[in-house]
């Protein structure tokens, strides 16, 4: 199977959620009412990538969960991709905690994973949503925050949003990333924020940019606030080696303790710490 060679990028949000992923199982494990505390990786990928920094072998998300100390009670890895998903389904058949599913992740998420993480089933869960780009829906996030048991790291995915949606003219971008971004957002409000339409000196009307991503970020976290996460701490941006904005990191839940935490670790990073 190929690995993904990632940037020092990927290897810090990795660190991040791992640190965070810690401290989670640490206070839950303290929980006497909590039956449960899971661990879910929505994009799961490979299990492991190669470091472009080191050109060694690196553990993905997944692994590192399963590595965290006191350990979830139970992990859900989701992957679209067969082989990808077939890494996991093999580890599934070795420890009963651990479930596998091939798929896109929005269904899975909604039929067979959120249904049973309900309030009454006192279980809680810290579920990672970390897509290349614009494959996550809003539909998803909104059904995690329902739940009011299930905290959320988020993929904002700036680098899939600048090269295919936000053109200065919004006639450039092609329908089906306009429908991408749709299905992302959860309706065509971005292009309200975004874009201001102007007469052409053809008469005819155009759609020109104004804001850029910072805004559409702002409001993304907004959005996330109020479809039911009580704590949305300041987004890190993660940039390329050439400075380039790649995607910001989110982490939303239900808990002041939780954001305290994370906000804790994402200003460690910001200043470059670890
Ligand atoms: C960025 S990688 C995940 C990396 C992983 N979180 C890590 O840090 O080790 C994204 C993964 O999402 C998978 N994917 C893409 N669309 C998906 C979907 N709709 N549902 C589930 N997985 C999807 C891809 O096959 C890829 O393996």
């Amino acid at each position: 199977m190929k690995l993904d060679q990632i940037g020092f990028w990927s290897e810090i949000k990795l660190e991040i959620i791992k640190k965070y992923a810690g401290a989670y199982t640490s206070i839950m494990k303290n929980q006497s009412w909590c039956k449960g505390y899971v661990y879910i990786d929505a994009f799961a990928g490979a299990g492991k990538h190669i470091s472009r920094q080191t050109g060694e072998m690196v553990p993905g998300s997944p692994l590192n969960a399963l590595e965290v100390k006191p350990p979830f009670t139970e992990y859900f890895f989701i992957d679209l991709a067969e082989e990808r998903a077939d890494v996991f389904i093999e580890l599934a058949r070795e420890n009963p905690n651990i479930h596998s599913y091939h798929g896109d992740c929005n269904e899975v998420l909604i039929n067979d994973i959120f249904p049973n993480l309900g309030w009454d089933t006192f279980k809680r869960a810290l579920c990672i949503l970390d897509p290349y780009g614009l494959h996550l829906k809003w539909e998803t996030i909104k059904k995690a925050a329902e739940l009011k048991t299930v905290d959320i790291f988020i993929n904002f995915p700036i680098m899939d949003i600048n090269r295919n949606v936000l053109f200065d003219d919004f006639a450039k971008a092609a329908p089906e990333n306009i429908a991408r971004m749709n299905a992302f957002w959860g309706d065509a409000s971005w292009k309200e924020l975004l874009y201001k339409e102007q007469d052409t000196l053809f008469g005819d009307k155009q759609h020109i940019k104004l804001e850029g991503y910072p805004t559409l970020a702002k409001e993304f976290g907004e959005r996330v606030k109020n479809i039911g996460f009580k704590s949305v701490p300041e987004p890190i941006l993660m940039r390329n080696v050439k400075n380039g904005p790649l995607y910001y990191l989110y982490f939303a839940s239900q808990k002041d303790v939780a954001k305290d935490i994370s906000k804790d670790i994402f200003n460690r990073y910001k200043k470059g710490q670890k």
